[in-house]
């Protein structure tokens, strides 16, 4: 089977970042990450067969999978890939996948649970990339979406007090910063829904998210106060960062085998391993297998 051929939207390309080291170690966002810690142990199933998480840059959420037999760590960037497995090691349990949104290499019932967190705010065509991952999820499986909200009450200000050109208000997103947007929930939720996923719950956080609170209040109250403050994700939807629990629409699947993971981004066509080499099933195309890491970006010429 052949997979229609479609412009492929730009990348915002990690390859080489120093991401970790840029953004969390030592840049005063322990608040953005406890939060995020505690809605993902409220909204991702504790135990299951196969975990993946999607654009899982060096691996920072990954333990929150810890109660799944088998764990995909996905990204574009081989780099963070390499970081990732330096942080996490190479036990049989860990797959390390490097291959693009747009064009997953898994096949169908690929996954009984998934995370896209800190991704979709780089994504030109978030719900082409939404498609792909719904590909790979099995009936029934459970799908946890953070976006980067555009209807947050900075922006709303902004927008009353004429300090931002574009308004809060409208569907489409936002692109502030080259490969850099916001969603209205409007359109996640549509987006979501026409993929094939069923929005469950949605809460907002990040709601003290200003350098006053990080300075005067502890952490713990500041997570404690966001907590209290999430729920009204549901119908007021204002602030910065939003989560949304989703479950596969259609009957519980069965997961494929291992083996059977792995599908050409090219052609859709079944690959098999053949040493370090996947091969697919159908035409020409192989892909290598690196230091554990299996490179489904682009095919061997
Ligand atoms: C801001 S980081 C977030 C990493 C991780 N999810 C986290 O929350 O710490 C964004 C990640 O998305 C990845 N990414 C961006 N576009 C991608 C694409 N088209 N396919 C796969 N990964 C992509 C980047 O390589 C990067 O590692």
């Amino acid at each position: 089977m052949t997979q229609p051929t479609v412009p492929q939207p730009a990348i915002c390309d990690y390859e080489g970042s120093t991401y970790r080291t840029d953004f969390w170690e030592g840049k005063g966002r322990e608040y953005e990450d406890a939060v995020e810690r505690t809605i993902l142990r409220r909204f991702l199933p504790r135990h299951g067969k196969r975990y993946v998480d999607f654009g899982a840059g060096f691996g920072r959420l990954i333990d929150l999978a810890a109660g799944f037999e088998e764990i995909v760590v996905m990204d574009y960037s081989r780099t963070m890939l390499q970081e990732a497995q330096a942080r996490l090691g190479r036990a049989e349990r860990f797959i390390y996948v490097a291959a693009d949104l747009y064009k997953l290499p898994f096949a169908a019932n690929s996954f009984d649970a998934a995370l896209l967190c800190r991704v979709i705010h780089h994504l030109a065509d978030a719900p082409a990339a939404l498609r792909q991952i719904r590909h790979s999820l099995a009936g029934g499986s459970t799908f946890v979406l953070e976006f980067a909200n555009k209807l947050n009450l900075k922006a709303i200000l902004r927008y009353a007090l004429r300090r931002q050109a574009w308004s809060p208000y409208s569907r489409e997103p936002v692109e502030f910063v080259r490969l850099n947007f916001d969603f209205h929930p409007a359109y996640i939720r549509e987006a979501l829904i026409a993929a094939g996923f069923r929005p469950h719950r949605r809460v907002a956080s990040s709601w003290l998210r200003l350098a006053l609170f990080k300075k005067v209040l502890p952490l713990r109250a500041m997570v404690a106060l966001d907590r209290l403050l999430q729920p009204l994700g549901a119908w007021l939807p204002y602030a910065p960062q939003i989560f949304v629990e989703n479950r596969v629409s259609g009957a519980p699947t069965p997961l494929v085998e291992r083996d059977q993971l792995f599908r050409c981004p090219i052609t859709g066509a079944p690959l098999r391993r053949e040493g370090d080499l996947l091969v697919s099933t159908e035409g020409n195309p192989r892909w290598a297998i690196r230091d554990g890491i299996y490179d489904l970006k682009e095919p061997l010429t």
